[in-house]
Formats: structure tokens, sequence, C-alpha cells
């Protein structure tokens, strides 16, 4: 396998050499693929997008397929997907680059604390832990979550993952603290997960893609994650069922871990038969939905937060500027992850998630009865000490 990887490797680079247009200028390059349609089904000069909405002249399956030398029944090698979508993703392109952080984390990364969906094995799809239903034999890839030709979802993300169509629409009612939620299969043709993506406008030449009236349409976008309020592109009803909807996308392979407060007990069990609790990780409010805690590609040492929300960059500043005025070595130290497990695609280091929220609300006292805690109501004068919490705001 890892022999006839390398094979591919070669042939993608033939491949490569003379498939990309630079688009704007030498100083900052950025480059799309060229070999895409370039009329449209109406006759007008259109280079269609890369993923999806493929044209009549379209030559650009070429970019992912070979008609009569694939190396798999997908006319891929399947084995070599994670190559094939990183001869694009690992920053020859200029944008989407996945070994540089963004909103879905990092992959790649060989830094401290580092942890990732390991798409570069041939684990299968049930391989993922706490799962229960998913008995999934298919190889986890890139395109066990993103479909390369297009999707309704933002960021080409499934609608079916793992066999599972996980979609829904909710209904919330949120009294006081409880909150009730019934859901029913979303109608065929509506979006289950629209992301915060912002047109990334950051340089000129993103500017010109994005303003460009023969790309249909295409747009780079940054995306900010989940919506965890209504704004003016979405109301409070579609917020609840794109975030509800994205723990059950993580959810369609990892189904033990999905459970809102009003379930109790998970499926699992035990061996002497004990129930077995989960913290509510499908609700609409905030730090109940897996990426309010995890990020979807993996974590590192550069990307992990603290309970303030600092990151070792933060760390290393000035303490006018609101660092420690750190060394590297000091703030890695600080900051790396001490779980055998490892760091599990997390957004903040070790368990500060939990403590950045149960010491602002829900929180923490010392043991009643105790001289820190004699036993009154108002535990909130007795809470157990600690320092900065505020990186709860950063918890979505
Ligand atoms: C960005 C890469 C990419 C491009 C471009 C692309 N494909 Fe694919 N295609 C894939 C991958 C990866 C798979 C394997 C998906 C899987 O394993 O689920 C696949 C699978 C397929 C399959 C079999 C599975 C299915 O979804 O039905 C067909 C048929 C197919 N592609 C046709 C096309 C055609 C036709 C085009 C051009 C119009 C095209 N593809 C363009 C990456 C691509
Ligand atoms: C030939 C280059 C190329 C290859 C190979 C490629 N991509 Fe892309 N990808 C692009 C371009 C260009 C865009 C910008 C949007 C577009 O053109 O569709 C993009 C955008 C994306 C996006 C963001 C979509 C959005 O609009 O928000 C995702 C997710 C993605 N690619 C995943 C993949 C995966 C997974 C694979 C491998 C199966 C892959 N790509 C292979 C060029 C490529
Ligand atoms: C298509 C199936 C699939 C989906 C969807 C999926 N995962 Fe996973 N996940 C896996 C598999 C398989 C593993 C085990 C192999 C590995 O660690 O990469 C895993 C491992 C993990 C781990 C443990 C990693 C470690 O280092 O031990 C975490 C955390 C995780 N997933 C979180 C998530 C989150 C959050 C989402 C949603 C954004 C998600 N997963 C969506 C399949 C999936
Ligand atoms: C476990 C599911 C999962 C796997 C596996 C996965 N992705 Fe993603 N990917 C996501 C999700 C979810 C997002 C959207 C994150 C967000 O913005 O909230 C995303 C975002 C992206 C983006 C946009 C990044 C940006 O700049 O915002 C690209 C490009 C991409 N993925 C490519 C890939 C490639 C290439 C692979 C394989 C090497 C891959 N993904 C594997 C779930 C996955
Ligand atoms: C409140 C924060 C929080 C939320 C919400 C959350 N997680 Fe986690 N998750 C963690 C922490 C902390 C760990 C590492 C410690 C542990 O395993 O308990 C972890 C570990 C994991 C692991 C690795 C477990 C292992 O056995 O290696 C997986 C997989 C995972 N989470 C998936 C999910 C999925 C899927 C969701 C949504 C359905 C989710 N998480 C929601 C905080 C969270
Ligand atoms: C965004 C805030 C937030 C984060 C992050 C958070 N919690 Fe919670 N936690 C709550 C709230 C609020 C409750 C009350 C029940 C509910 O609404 O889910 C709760 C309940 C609990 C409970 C009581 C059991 C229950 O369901 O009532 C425990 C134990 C707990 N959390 C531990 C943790 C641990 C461990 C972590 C880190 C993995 C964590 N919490 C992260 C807000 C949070």
């Amino acid at each position: 396998m890892r022999k006839l990887k390398i094979g591919f490797s070669a042939l993608l680079m033939l491949i490569l050499v003379g498939m990309f247009a630079t688009f704007a200028s030498a100083e900052e390059v950025y480059k799309l693929p060229s070999n895409v349609g370039t009329v449209d089904n109406s006759g007008n000069t259109n280079t269609h997008k890369t993923h999806g909405n493929f044209q009549n002249n379209t030559n650009s399956c070429a970019n992912c397929h070979s008609t009569h030398n694939g190396e798999d029944e997908m006319l891929l090698m399947r084995s070599g997907e994670k190559e094939l979508c990183m001869s694009c993703h690992d920053g020859t392109m200029g944008f989407y680059d996945v070994t540089k952080a963004s909103e879905a984390g990092v992959i790649d990364s060989h830094e401290m604390s580092a942890s990732m969906h390991d798409v570069d094995s041939d684990l299968a799809v049930k391989a993922a832990p706490g799962a229960l239903k998913n008995t999934s034999t298919a190889t986890f890839e890139c395109s066990s979550c993103h479909n390369p030709h297009g999707s309704a979802n933002d960021r080409l993300l499934k609608e079916t993952v793992a066999g599972k169509t996980y979609a829904n629409t909710y209904k919330v009612t949120i009294v006081g603290y409880a909150e009730t939620i019934e859901k029913t299969p979303l109608a065929v043709g509506n979006k289950a997960i629209k992301l915060n993506l912002i047109e990334d406008n950051s340089t000129p030449e993103l500017q010109a893609i994005n303003n460009s009236a023969t790309l249909s349409g295409l747009k780079i976008y940054k995306s900010n994650g989940i919506y965890n309020a209504a704004t003016a592109d979405v109301t409070k009803e579609k917020m609840y069922d794109y975030k509800l909807n994205y723990s059950e996308f993580c959810a369609a392979c990892h189904d033990d871990y999905l459970k809102n407060r009003e379930n109790g007990p998970r499926d699992a069990k035990t061996a002497d038969g004990h129930d077995l609790y989960t913290h509510t990780t499908s609700s609409t409010k905030a730090g109940r939905s897996c990426t309010a805690c995890h990020f979807a590609h993996g974590t590192d040492i550069n990307l992990l937060r603290d309970t303030a929300g600092k990151t070792i960059a933060d760390l290393q500043k000035p303490v006018d500027q609101g660092g420690k005025d750190w060394t590297e070595d000091q703030a890695k130290a600080y900051m790396k992850e001490v779980s055998d497990k490892g760091s599990s695609l997390k957004r903040f280091t070790n368990m500060a998630v939990c403590w950045a929220c149960h010491q602002s609300t829900h929180q923490i006292a010392n043991t009643p009865g105790t001289t820190n805690y004699p036993n009154t109501t108002d535990y909130k004068n007795y809470l157990v000490p600690g320092g900065d919490y505020s990186g709860k705001s950063l918890i979505k």
C-alpha cells in the first residue's frame, strides 16, 4: 500500500504541474485549479468550482479520478485519498490550507500535544470511540466527513455519515433552565449544517476571487464555526437546528456520546450492568455541543487554551499586552496535555474547559460543613478559589 502511495504521489505531481492557474500577483500567490470547465450550460464564460456545480466542458473530474488507470473501484487510489486532498489543501492554493490553524483546527501537526482525526491510517469508521450503532467497516478518510462532489451543507459536510442520515428539525422549548427537545427528520432539500462563514477579503487577491464574475460565484470563506446566537443570517429556530445537527453529525460516528439533559443515562452499560452517564453534548446552550469543546480536524500546543482563553502565543506577550512575558518553553510546559489519552482534539488544554464554566455558572463550592463553607445557603461566597476563568466567553 505504502509503495503504491508513493507511485500515486509521483503521478499526481505530474498532473499537478500545469494544473494550477496563478490567480494574482507574484508576491502572494493564490492558485485555482485551471482544468475546470470554462463554458457554462448557457454558453457563458464561467469557470466552475472544483467541488460541485460541474459543467459540460469540464475536465475537472480528472483532478481526482483517472478513467482508465484508477487504483480502486472509485477510480482513484483509496488509500491515497488523503494525499489527493492534500495535493491542493496543503497550502499550494494559498487558501484552505488544512495544515494551518482554522476553525476546523489543524491536520498533520507534529507539534507538542498534537492529536487529530487520523485519516491516514486504514482504520474503519467504526473505530470511533463511542461507536455503538455505528458499525461501518468503510475506511475512515476525508470523504467520510466531506463530499468532494458538493453538498447542501456548508464546507461540503456530508448529509449521510457512516450510513446514517443524521439531519433533523428540532422543536426546542426552554422554561427556566429546563430545555425540552423534540426532533423530526429534516425535510429533503433543507440545509442541516450552516456555519458562520464570512467572506475572507483579507488580501487584494482574495477580494479579486470573491468579486469575480466568471468563477460561478466562488467565494473563499473564513469560518467562525457554529452560530451561537440568532443573527441577521439565522433565526433562533434555525440556529438551534444547525447547532444540534452539528452534534448529530459528529455523533453519526460517535453515537454513544450524544446525550441531552432529559435523556438520562446513555445506552451503554458497564460489564457489571451499571448505567453510564455523560455530560450534555446535544443542547442549544453554550458548551454542550461537540465543537464547543473539540475541533473537527485536530489540535496542538499552539491552539490549546487555558481557563482564561490564552494560547501559548498570548502568554509569551509582555505583561502590558495582557501576557505573562513567559519564554516559549515555559508557556509550553504550562499548556501541555498531561492525560495519557492525549489532547483529544480539544480547544482547551486538559480539563480547563470544564473549569472555565464550573467556576462562573453552575459553580463548584467547597464541601459543606467545613470552615470554607459553613452550611449557609449563600454558597457563592464559598466557591473553590481559583484564577482567571474569562475563557468561558469563548465557549460556544
Ligand atoms: C476533489 C476531488 C474530486 C473531484 C473533482 C471529483 N471526484 Fe468523484 N470522487 C472523489 C472521491 C474522493 C471519491 C470517493 C468517495 C468515497 O469514497 O465515498 C469519488 C467517488 C466518485 C464516484 C463513485 C461514488 C459516488 O459518489 O457515486 C463517482 C461516480 C464519481 N466520483 C464521479 C465523479 C465525476 C463524474 C466527477 C466530475 C464531474 C468527479 N467525480 C469529480 C473525488 C472527486
Ligand atoms: C484540484 C485541487 C483540489 C483537490 C484535489 C481538492 N480540493 Fe477541496 N477545494 C479546492 C478549491 C479550489 C476549493 C474552493 C471551493 C471550490 O472551488 O469548490 C476547495 C474547497 C474545499 C472545501 C471548503 C468548501 C467551501 O466552499 O467552504 C472543503 C471542505 C474541501 N475543499 C475538501 C476537500 C477534500 C475532502 C478533498 C479530497 C477528497 C479535496 N478538497 C480535494 C481544491 C481542491
Ligand atoms: C465518519 C466518522 C466520524 C465522524 C463524523 C467524526 N469522527 Fe471523531 N473519530 C472517528 C474515528 C474513526 C476515530 C478514531 C480514530 C482517530 O482517532 O482518528 C475518531 C476519534 C475522535 C476523537 C479521539 C481522538 C484521539 O486523539 O483520541 C475525538 C475527540 C473525536 N473523534 C471527536 C469528533 C468530533 C468533535 C466530531 C465532529 C466534529 C467527530 N469526531 C466526527 C470517526 C468520526
Ligand atoms: C471527522 C470529520 C472530518 C474529517 C475526517 C475531515 N474534515 Fe475537514 N472539516 C470538517 C468540519 C466539521 C469542518 C468545518 C469546521 C468549522 O468551520 O466549524 C471542516 C473544514 C474543512 C475545510 C475548511 C477549513 C477552513 O479553512 O475553514 C477544509 C479545506 C477541509 N475541512 C478539508 C479536509 C481534508 C483535506 C480532510 C482530510 C485530510 C478533512 N477535511 C477531514 C470535518 C472533517
Ligand atoms: C464540555 C466539553 C465537551 C463536550 C461538549 C464534548 N466533549 Fe468530548 N471530550 C471532552 C474532554 C475534556 C475529553 C477528554 C477527557 C475525557 O475523555 O473525558 C473528551 C474526549 C472525547 C473523546 C475521546 C474519548 C476517548 O475515549 O479517547 C471523543 C471521541 C469525544 N470526546 C467526542 C465527543 C463528541 C462526539 C461530542 C459531541 C457529541 C463531545 N465529545 C462533546 C470534552 C467535551
Ligand atoms: C459552557 C459551560 C459548561 C462546560 C464547558 C462544562 N459544563 Fe458541566 N455543566 C454545565 C451546566 C450548565 C450543567 C447543568 C446541567 C446542564 O444544563 O447540562 C452542568 C452539569 C455538570 C455536572 C453534573 C451532572 C449533570 O448533568 O447535571 C457535572 C459533573 C459536570 N457538569 C462536569 C463537567 C465536566 C467534567 C466538564 C468538562 C468536560 C464540564 N462539566 C464542562 C456547564 C458546563
